[in-house]
């Protein structure tokens, strides 16, 4: 699928090619001007949870450095620049008092996208929820909805004017699964008592801000974005597809069909999902997790290849990995496979009742060497050839696929991964602070100008 000759021109005019960050990952500041702390800043402390004990702290100093940052965006050639607001950095306690020098600080940052001529799109939970709420069951308590409705009311009174474009959540399954069910993520939380509720609530907060959104903006484009990973089954053994096939209805299908207004995954012999039909039935709840989004979000950074696993508690099923299998894969071992992120396009496409589709994060970490001042990053160079290629075949087979942004600018804090695993166009050296254009930040750059 390759096409070394791909430009950015075979999109069309007005295909959006934007990069992406988020608050957690890259302002830093956490305490500076006000700011309470979030789920990241207490979880972070915890022995052995982030590798080599790092903290999002200072990440890369993004508050302080956005005007620069900016020039990045702007001199790679992006037009659109998407970021998340720190709950905590607008409202320290979650809820309660405002804090007007965090508020002031997304007014700057909004301000400084307008007069350079980026888009802003805002995406309003990109995983940092306030710990003042986390200490009171975070997204498995039923005040939650009351919570996020406060949260995304006030970003809209105060950014609506001048921001048009929004994300309701990023990747529910990622802070869902990982942050409440298996305890990796923030806030740690493990088990299904708190993966079903976790679930459920951010289910409704989709549809609920979507709701808000639409009603508080005018002319707003509302998204949301979701995580997806297709599942391939290990063998053709019959356990083995149906391990896949549960493995599939979790990683696809669990936040975006509510939304579509079919309720949760209907799946035989699969108890997992059970719980959750549970509020099928309640037809109040079905209208209720149901939003007609004007644009949703895809983010695919790997295939998944699956077998029946007995020991693995109630999923039954485990990964195969990439490098045992020996296909190619990025240093986060996550397989590199353009067409099955091409068949993940359309397959959301193929729901009906999508009417387009944005790629709101593409990426990949590779082991940058920075020498002399140069990273040569050829294979991310290649991976976004390939990936943009499968993306490209996708649009002209007639999906209304709108937009592209990489993941993303600059390395920042890359989760539980902490400041090792490199994602961005843009080197950080975190002692100085110092960014260097990666070689696949100039590629993009050529790439955008169509030469
Ligand atoms: C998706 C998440 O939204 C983002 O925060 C993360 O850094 C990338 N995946 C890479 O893991």
């Amino acid at each position: 699928m390759t096409n070394p000759s791909i430009s950015a021109n075979a999109f069309g005019p007005k295909f959006q090619w934007g990069i992406a960050i988020a608050a957690p990952q890259n302002e830093g500041a956490y305490l500076t001007d006000g700011r309470g702390l979030s789920i990241w800043d207490v979880f972070s402390r915890r022995t052995g949870k982030i590798k080599g004990g790092a903290k999002p702290y200072e990440a890369c100093d993004f508050y302080h450095r956005y005007k620069d940052d900016l020039m990045l965006v702007k001199a790679l050639g992006f037009t659109v620049f998407r970021f998340s607001i720190s709950w905590s950095r607008i409202l320290p306690e979650g809820m309660g008092k405002v804090n007007r020098e965090g508020i002031a600080f997304y007014h700057r940052l909004i301000d400084e996208c307008l007069l350079l001529g980026l888009t802003p799109y805002v995406t309003l939970y990109h995983w940092d929820l306030p710990q003042e709420l986390q200490k009171q069951g975070g997204w498995t308590s039923h005040q939650m909805l009351k919570w996020f409705t406060r949260f995304t009311t006030l970003c809209c009174e105060e950014y609506g004017d001048k921001v048009k474009n929004w994300i309701i959540l990023n990747e529910p399954m990622g802070f869902t699964s990982l942050g409440y069910m298996l305890g990796m993520h923030a806030p740690g939380k493990t088990g299904i008592r708190n993966f079903f509720p976790a679930v459920h609530n951010a289910v409704l907060c989709q549809a609920e801000g979507g709701r808000i959104v639409k009603s508080a903006v005018t002319k707003a484009r509302v998204g949301t974005s979701f995580s997806c990973s297709e599942v391939v089954p290990y063998s053709q053994r019959e356990e083995d597809i149906l391990a896949a096939q549960r493995a599939d209805a979790l990683l696809n299908r669990l936040f975006i069909e509510p939304a579509l207004g079919r309720g949760y995954p209907q799946m035989e012999r699969f108890p997992l999902l059970d719980k959750l039909h549970l509020h099928n039935k309640a037809w109040k709840y079905t209208e209720r997790m149901q939003f007609n989004f004007d644009f949703i979000g895809i983010q695919n950074y790997f295939s998944l290849t699956v077998r029946n696993n007995a020991l693995i508690p109630y999923l039954h099923a485990s990964e195969v990995k990439a490098a045992s299998r020996k296909v190619p894969h990025t240093d986060m071992g996550w397989e590199i496979n353009p067409e099955s992120f091409y068949r993940m396009i359309k397959r959301f496409w193929l729901y009906g009742g999508v009417k387009e589709i944005m790629i709101t994060e593409g990426g990949a970490y590779f082991k940058d060497i920075l020498h002399n001042g140069v990273v040569n990053d050829a294979r991310r160079i290649d991976y976004f050839k390939q990936y943009l290629s499968a993306a490209l075949k996708a649009r002209k087979e007639g999906v209304n696929l709108t937009g592209y942004f990489a993941w993303t600018l600059t390395d920042n804090f890359e989760w539980s991964e902490g400041y090792k695993a490199r994602f961005g166009l843009v080197h950080v050296d975190f002692a100085t602070q110092l960014r260097t254009i990666k070689n696949s930040g100039y590629w993009f750059r050529d790439f955008l100008r169509g030469s």
